[in-house]
């Protein structure tokens, strides 16, 4: 998916990796860790779906080898914790292999394939200042290793990560997943050598690009590990000063929200990808998607995205100004946090509510009393259905239930808890602080 120049700009310049830390100078913006682009694409996907994203698709496969009732009964849900890293990259940890090999992997709800660099690969492991140093994974160090070879890639935008797969087990959340096939990345681009995470853990619906591989949470459901095929996350919103954030397996963890679940229903067979509605702002219904538009939840989006026209006047609107010297970008003075409208995503006829604090101040500005909008225009290709993008500033503000089985997206309002620390300067502020 190409973004235009401002958007990347924009994503770039909101970009932080773990070497850089606190201040978010300009110069900064060639070092982007993979999420700020927009969604990953699997390259030469088996079945290109060219139906009419518009219409819901009726007839979807089967995704698993059992019936739901017969899911182990002792299955427990499993909390997978993740590291915030400045709001940009939720990181947890897998194993793979006998003995263990240790990754930290970035949450991806858009791409299914799990990979982890490969020793094969010319690249030099990682070391991170303050943090840990990456080993990539060794096919020769692990007993329970079986080679694979077919080849897999992931467009994420602006740099392709490819390789080959190969077959180990994999132990997420103390659950090990047997013969799991996954990536061993041997070309990345240089953003991924950047950032924190080793790789990636694929949470996306669909299948991988080979057709062949399946993908982790739907082997966990194969092999009995959970009691049903639904995942959920809680994305906390303050950088390491926060809860943790969690990625529930099998379930939800009603410690992370409040109310009900309002439940859409998946438009396509092999994407997190259902109808809006509209997107209206306090109550005003012709600001964008005023007759149904299309829109996936992803964790690989820092912003959300949405076509260029509509989300120019959805800016303004909201009562963002144009960055002067390039004005597809939009900025909010700090003074205005506290007044600014709610912007509201009607989901199967129910409102979801984001308050000025939940999508206007997590982005730091050019200025130190300025944030970026987090809602960015993206120019589709003409014969290219737009689809808005629900990013992290989204999907902190709803603790969302990823149900697989029943091909749904629940949304409840996110649990809110204190900062556990001071915050780092200008870095995550929050309305509440001024
Ligand atoms: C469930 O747990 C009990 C006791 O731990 C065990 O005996 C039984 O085999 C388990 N059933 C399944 C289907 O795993
Ligand atoms: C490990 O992977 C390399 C590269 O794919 C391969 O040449 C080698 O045979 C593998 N080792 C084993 C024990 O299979």
């Amino acid at each position: 998916m190409n973004l235009t120049p401002a958007v990347v700009l924009l994503l770039t310049l909101v970009s932080v990796c773990a070497a850089q830390v606190v201040s978010l100078p300009f110069s900064t913006a060639r070092r982007v860790p993979w999420q700020h682009k927009s969604v990953g694409k699997m390259l030469e996907p088996p079945r290109p779906l060219r139906e009419s994203l518009h219409r819901p698709i009726k007839h979807f496969s089967k995704p698993y080898q059992k019936p739901i009732r017969d899911f182990r009964i002792n299955a427990t849900t499993r909390d997978i914790k993740l590291e915030n890293y400045f709001n940009k990259l939720y990181c947890g940890s897998i194993h793979i292999g006998t003995p263990e090999q240790d990754f930290f992997v970035a949450l991806d709800t858009e791409t299914p394939i799990t990979w982890v660099p490969s020793i094969h690969s010319p690249s030099k492991p990682k070391f991170h200042l303050f943090t840990r140093t990456s080993k990539p994974y060794n096919n020769e160090s692990s007993s329970t290793y079986t080679p694979n070879g077919r080849p897999f890639g992931v467009d994420y935008g602006p740099g392709q990560v490819s390789g080959y797969c190969s077959q180990d087990n994999v132990v997420i959340g103390g659950a090990t997943v047997n013969n799991q096939v996954f990536g061993e990345a041997i070309i990345k681009p240089k953003m991924f050598e950047d950032s924190i995470n080793d790789g990636i853990l694929g949470m996306g619906f669909g299948g991988s690009n080979t057709g062949k591989e399946i993908s982790l949470f739907d082997n966990m459901v194969n092999q009995g590990l959970l009691p049903a095929p639904v995942f959920s996350t809680y994305f906390n919103r303050y950088g390491s000063n926060g809860p943790d954030s969690m990625l529930t397996l099998g379930g939800t963890n009603p410690k992370y929200y409040t109310g009900d679940f309002t439940y859409v229903d998946l438009s396509r067979p092999d994407r997190w990808q259902f109808e809006i509605d509209r997107i209206q702002v306090s109550n005003d219904l012709l600001v964008s998607c005023w007759n149904q538009c299309q829109a996936v939840v992803d964790s690989s989006s820092s912003v959300i995205i949405g076509p260029s026209f509509e989300v120019d006047r959805l800016n303004r609107r909201l009562g963002a100004t144009p960055l002067e010297r390039d004005p597809k970008l939009y900025t909010f003075e700090r003074s205005q946090l506290k007044s600014l409208p709610d912007l509201e995503f009607v989901v199967n006829g129910k409102k979801l509510i984001m308050t000025g604090e939940d999508y206007a101040n997590q982005i730091p500005g050019p200025h130190p009393n300025q944030y970026f909008s987090g809602i960015v225009g993206k120019r589709f290709d003409s014969e290219e259905t737009p689809v808005w993008i629900l990013g992290l500033s989204f999907l902190r503000t709803y603790y969302t239930q990823f149900d697989k089985g029943n091909r749904r997206i629940g949304f409840a309002k996110a649990a809110t808890f204190p900062k556990k620390f001071f915050q780092l300067p200008h870095w995550g502020h929050t309305a509440a602080d001024s």
